[in-house]
């Protein structure tokens, strides 16, 4: 297993004997394979999600518990290097300028596989593959990473990571502030990556028509803990569950589940992409 956590809980504040802490991440037992996972990490604002992926990449460190991360292990007290880690598990940020420094978008791009090793020219290179991958123009690549608009961002902090090759990749909240071709696009990658290569990917979202596209595996979390670990299939068949954690239903299955009701048809609503659903309706209506 690549990612392994082991009652881990994490906590902003100090632990302190006899004083009650509130925990961000409470008693989580994960296991994550390194090839050909691809996750979404679903749940309510402030359920824990951001923290639990710093965990994964080791920029938070657990209060309680322990996690392997592809060979080391991380607890309270281990001293270990974490730059392989950084190296290993890439991560893009919630919040895309805490990510981004330097004085040029490309810079910005550059750095991470630069400073994993890879001399100048060919880091330049690889930042300009990323560019192009996430739809990034010559112009945007010249500017400051702070005068460029919100999503220009969150594609230069994308092809951050990208242009450093990380064998896992962790995107919080990617689609937020791309428009919708942007983030068709994005989507189409991500896959793309996740089925040529076998990187694992996990990303974080409040988007259920993202999670119905790409993830084959979603983890629910509700205050602090893990309520659902499972299939995505699964996980849109059971409405009580679905209800009691006030999560919607993907765009795809409620037209499914209106076009049932309206037309009297003994459809299956339980489609995921546009053309299953086409198959579907085809199956029953005919052409
Ligand atoms: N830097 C911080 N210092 C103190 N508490 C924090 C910090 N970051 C998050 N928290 C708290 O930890 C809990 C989990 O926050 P987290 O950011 O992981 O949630 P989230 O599920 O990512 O939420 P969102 O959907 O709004 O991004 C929340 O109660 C939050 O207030
Ligand atoms: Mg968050």
């Amino acid at each position: 297993m690549a990612i392994n956590f082991r009652k881990v809980s994490y906590s902003y504040s100090a632990l302190k004997k006899n004083k009650k802490v509130k925990f961000a991440v409470s008693d989580v037992n994960l296991e994550i394979a390194e090839k050909d996972e691809f996750i979404a990490i679903v749940g309510h604002t402030g359920s824990g999600k951001s923290t639990l992926v710093q965990l994964m990449n080791a920029l938070l460190v657990p209060s309680l518990g322990e996690i392997d991360i592809l060979g080391t292990t991380i607890n309270p007290h281990a001293k270990v290097k974490l730059k392989p880690i950084r190296k290993q598990v890439g991560l893009v940020f919630q919040f895309p300028e805490y990510q981004l420094f330097e004085e040029t978008s490309l810079k910005d791009i550059t750095f991470g596989p630069k400073n994993f090793g890879i001399p100048t020219e060919e880091a330049i290179q690889k930042a300009l593959d990323a560019a192009r991958l996430v739809g990034l123009s010559d112009d945007i690549l010249k500017k400051s990473p702070f005068a460029i608009s919100g999503g220009e961002m969150r594609k230069v902090a994308i092809a951050g990571i990208l242009a450093s090759n990380p064998d896992i990749l962790i995107l919080d909240e990617p689609t937020v502030g791309l428009d919708p071709f942007g983030k068709s696009e994005l989507l189409k990658l991500l896959k793309r990556i996740n089925e040529e290569e076998h990187k694992t990917i996990i990303i974080i979202t409040h988007d259920m028509e993202v999670v119905s596209q790409v993830a084959k595996r979603v983890i629910v979390l509700d205050n602090a803990k893990i309520v659902y670990d499972g299939d995505m299939k699964a996980l849109f068949k059971n409405d009580e569950f679905l209800i009691n954690h006030n999560l919607d239903y993907p765009e795809i299955m409620k037209l499914m589940r209106s076009l049932k009701e309206r037309l009297g048809v003994d459809i299956d609503i339980y489609q995921y992409s546009i053309e299953e659903a086409y198959q579907e309706l085809s199956r029953v209506l005919g052409d």
